[in-house]
C-alpha cells in the first residue's frame, strides 16, 4: 500500500508518499481502507520531533480518518467488513486507577495513534477496534475524516474541564483553526456568547458563521483591551487558550475575577510568564484538557454525524500533497480543516 511517511524528523521535506507495508490486524484490531485524513497541528509537532518522542522509523503520521472496515482481527466483534468508521486516536492500556474511574486521558500509559504510535495517512491502516466509532449513511468522508480530534478536544474543554454555562462569555483564540472552530461551535451550542479572535477578517467571518459574536482581529487591536471594552470592563468567563505564549497573559487579562483559562496546546511557546499575581488577586482557574475519554469523544461526535456541528474543510488534497497540506497549516492558510485523501481513492 501507499503511506505517508518519513524516515528522520524535520523540515516539509523529510514527508515522503510511497510504498509501505500492508498491515496485519493484531488481535483486537482492525483493518480500515482510509477514505479521508485530517491533518492536526500534533502533525507538525510529530514531523519536527517532539522531547521525548522516540518512534520507530519510518514513522507514518496521522491521527484522524475515516474510512471501511476491510479486515478483522482475532477477537473483534464489534465491526464487520463494510462497516463505516472513524478514529478515536487516544489510546490507554487500562487496568489504571484513572481508566477504572472513567478517564483513560489521565493513564499513565495515554498516548495517542499518529504521535507515539504509527498513525493513519495512508491507503490502509490497522487500528484497535475500541478505538473506532461507527459513522452513519450520509455522513461525508470528509466531515467523518476531520471531526474527531479536534470536536473531542474542544467538547472535553468546554463542557467537561471548564464548566461553561448557558450565558457566560467565553473567548476562543485561533477560531480558525482545527480546536478553535470546534470550540466555537461548541461554546455556542453550550449557550454561551462567544467571542473570537484570528488574523484576518475574512477568518472572522467564517467565526461568525460557526456562531461567534464578537469579533476581533488580534492584528488589527489589542484583543485583551477590545474584550474589556465589549464586556463594559467586566470581562470574560472562560478563556480558550491554545496559543500559548504569544496570548497567554493577556488571555489572562480578559478573564474576570473567578475566571478560567482552559488550555490543550501551546502553539507559539509553552513558557509564557505565569502571571501569579493576576492568578491568586483575581482567583482565576489555569485549566489543562487533553483529548478526551471515549465517553466524551461519542458525545462530541454524536452532534457532528446528526450535524449540529460542522468541521469546515478548507482544503481537500491528494495524499500524495500531504507536504503541501503541512504547509497550509504552518503558514496559517485559511479556515477549518485541511483532509487529505490517498491517490488511488481519487
Ligand atoms: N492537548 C490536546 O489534546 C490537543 C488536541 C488538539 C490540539 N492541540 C494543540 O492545540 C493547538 C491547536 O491545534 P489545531 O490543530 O487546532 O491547530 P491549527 O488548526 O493549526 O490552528 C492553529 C491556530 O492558531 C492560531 N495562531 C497561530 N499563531 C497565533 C498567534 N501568534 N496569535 C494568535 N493566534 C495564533 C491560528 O489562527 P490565525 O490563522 O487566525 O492566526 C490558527 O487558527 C496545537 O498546538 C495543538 O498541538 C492539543
Amino acid at each position: 500500500m501507499k503511506a505517508v511517511q518519513f524516515a528522520e524528523h524535520g523540515d516539509r521535506d523529510v514527508i515522503e508518499y510511497g510504498e509501505f507495508p500492508d498491515p496485519e490486524p493484531g488481535r483486537g484490531e482492525v483493518v480500515v481502507d482510509v477514505k479521508a485524513a485530517a491533518l492536526n497541528h500534533l502533525d507538525i509537532w510529530t514531523r519536527r520531533g517532539l522531547p521525548g518522542l522516540d518512534l520507530e522509523m519510518p514513522h507514518v503520521p496521522g491521527s484522524d480518518m475515516a474510512g471501511v472496515v476491510s479486515e478483522l482481527g482475532e477477537g473483534v466483534t464489534r465491526f464487520e467488513e463494510g462497516d463505516r468508521v472513524a478514529l478515536i486516536a487516544g489510546v490507554a492500556g487500562g487496568g489504571d486507577e484513572f481508566s477504572r474511574h472513567g478517564d483513560p486521558t489521565l493513564a499513565p500509559d495515554f498516548h495517542i495513534i499518529g504521535e507515539h504510535v504509527r498513525g493513519v495517512h495512508s491507503e490502509y491502516a490497522a487500528v484497535p477496534a475500541e478505538n473506532l466509532v461507527p459513522v452513519p449513511d450520509g455522513v461525508r468522508w470528509e466531515t467523518a475524516g476531520s471531526a474527531s480530534l479536534v470536536f473531542q478536544t474542544a467538547w472535553r474543554m468546554l463542557v467537561d474541564r471548564a464548566d461553561v454555562e448557558p450565558g457566560e462569555k467565553v473567548l476562543v483564540h485561533g477560531a480558525s483553526g482545527g480546536v478553535g472552530h470546534a470550540a466555537v461551535q461548541i461554546a455556542d451550542y453550550a449557550g454561551a456568547e462567544v467571542f473570537a479572535t484570528a488574523s484576518t477578517d475574512e477568518k472572522l467571518e467564517y467565526a461568525a458563521d460557526c456562531g461567534a459574536e464578537h469579533l476581533i482581529n488580534y492584528e488589527d487591536e489589542d484583543f485583551s483591551s477590545r474584550v474589556y471594552e465589549l464586556t463594559g470592563k467586566r470581562g470574560v468567563d472562560v478563556v480558550v487558550d491554545h496559543i500559548g505564549e504569544a496570548t497567554y497573559e493577556d488571555s489572562l487579562k480578559s478573564l474576570r475575577k473567578g475566571g478560567r483559562l482552559v488550555t490543550c496546546g501551546a502553539t507559539t511557546g509553552g513558557n509564557p510568564g505565569a502571571g501569579l499575581n493576576r492568578i491568586f488577586w483575581n482567583q482565576l482557574q489555569i485549566i489543562g484538557s487533553t483529548m478526551a475519554t471515549p465517553g466524551q469523544a461519542d458525545d462530541a461526535l454524536e452532534l457532528v454525524w446528526d450535524g449540529t456541528f460542522e468541521p469546515r474543510v478548507r482544503e481537500v488534497l491528494p495524499m500524495s500533497e500531504t507536504a503541501r497540506a503541512h504547509e497550509m497549516i504552518e503558514n496559517r492558510e485559511g479556515f477549518g480543516k485541511v483532509v487529505v485523501i490517498p491517490d488511488s481513492e481519487l
